[in-house]
């Protein structure tokens, strides 16, 4: 039977297929074979201990198959040299489950530690509420006007129309503004998002922040924060497979100075004229 194509031709596709959908990819523009860049004030301490944790079970990686591969040579079957019967060593059985003991419960400690402080306490007060609702397929953003306050979102009253989940006369939100898969973050301020979804599961992922979150429709996550301690473009991607065009879902997230997102925001903040009305949420009239 003959095949199609070749074996090498085969390899050239699937070669020039992974170069075309890395060109495609792009936007990620530090170190593709090893951790991004991290940015922001808690990926210190992730990427601290995933290096612990690379050190430590590389070490007894190489440790453990170097003694291996020294016994099956060492004590393979000759002729006329029967095997040896053991019975193992309760010391060393101590010694060996004691340690890994120790350690684990040591990783479990600290990373629990680490999480409660990313997820579990109190956002600070001053940081700057965003809301995002991601949707098949794109990120629809809201943010505080001068008042420096987000209109309550509620997940039971997310809508097609109303992907936030406001009420329209709330007073914190008459001067909020959106935008959609756009990201502006000031950088050196914690920001508080209020993730949700309109339809499917999505997840807010930014790998430059070691930022990840599931966002599960009928709930809003108001519990993440983080702060960016350096400027750059980045995208925030949907992490989780929500449908065709999941692998387009992708936003724009860029980090600048605190004047910048001044200006930035001034410039999307809706007009006077127009501020009765929060210009996500269109008014439908009766009996048209
Ligand atoms: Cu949304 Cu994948």
């Amino acid at each position: 039977m003959r095949f199609l194509f070749s074996r090498v031709e085969l390899l050239a596709l699937t070669l020039l297929g992974l170069a075309i959908s890395g060109a495609q990819a792009e936007i990620r523009q530090t170190s593709v074979w090893w951790l991004p860049r991290n940015v922001t004030m808690f990926g210190h301490e992730i990427d601290f201990i995933f290096y612990v944790i690379l050190v430590l079970t590389g070490v007894t990686a190489v440790a453990v198959f170097s003694v291996m591969i020294y016994f099956i040579v060492r004590y393979r079957a000759k002729p006329g040299v029967s095997a040896v019967h053991s019975h193992g060593n309760n010391t060393l059985e101590v010694i060996w489950t004691g340690i890994p003991v120790f350690i684990f419960l040591a990783l479990a400690i600290y990373g629990n530690e680490q999480w409660t402080q990313m997820r579990l306490k109190t956002p600070p007060a001053d940081a700057l509420p965003v809301g995002v609702i991601g949707e098949q397929f794109g990120w629809n953003i809201r943010y505080p006007g001068a008042d420096g306050k987000l209109a309550k979102m509620t997940a039971s009253k997310v809508t097609k129309e109303n992907p936030f989940g406001v009420d329209p006369t709330d007073p914190a939100g008459l001067d909020d503004f959106t935008t959609y898969g756009e990201l502006v973050f000031p950088v050196d301020r914690p920001i508080r998002l209020y993730l949700g979804s309109k339809d499917v599961i999505h997840a807010f992922y930014v790998p430059e922040f070691r930022l990840y979150q599931d966002m599960v429709p009928g709930r809003i996550y108001d519990f993440v924060w983080l702060k960016a301690e350096q400027t750059g473009k980045f995208q925030l991607a949907c992490n989780q497979l929500c449908g065709q065009g999941h692998y387009k879902m992708f936003g724009k997230l860029s980090v600048v100075p605190e004047s910048e997102y001044e200006a930035w925001a001034k410039g999307k903040a809706p007009q006077p004229t127009a501020a009765k009305e929060t210009s996500t949420v269109p008014v439908v009239m009766a009996g048209r």
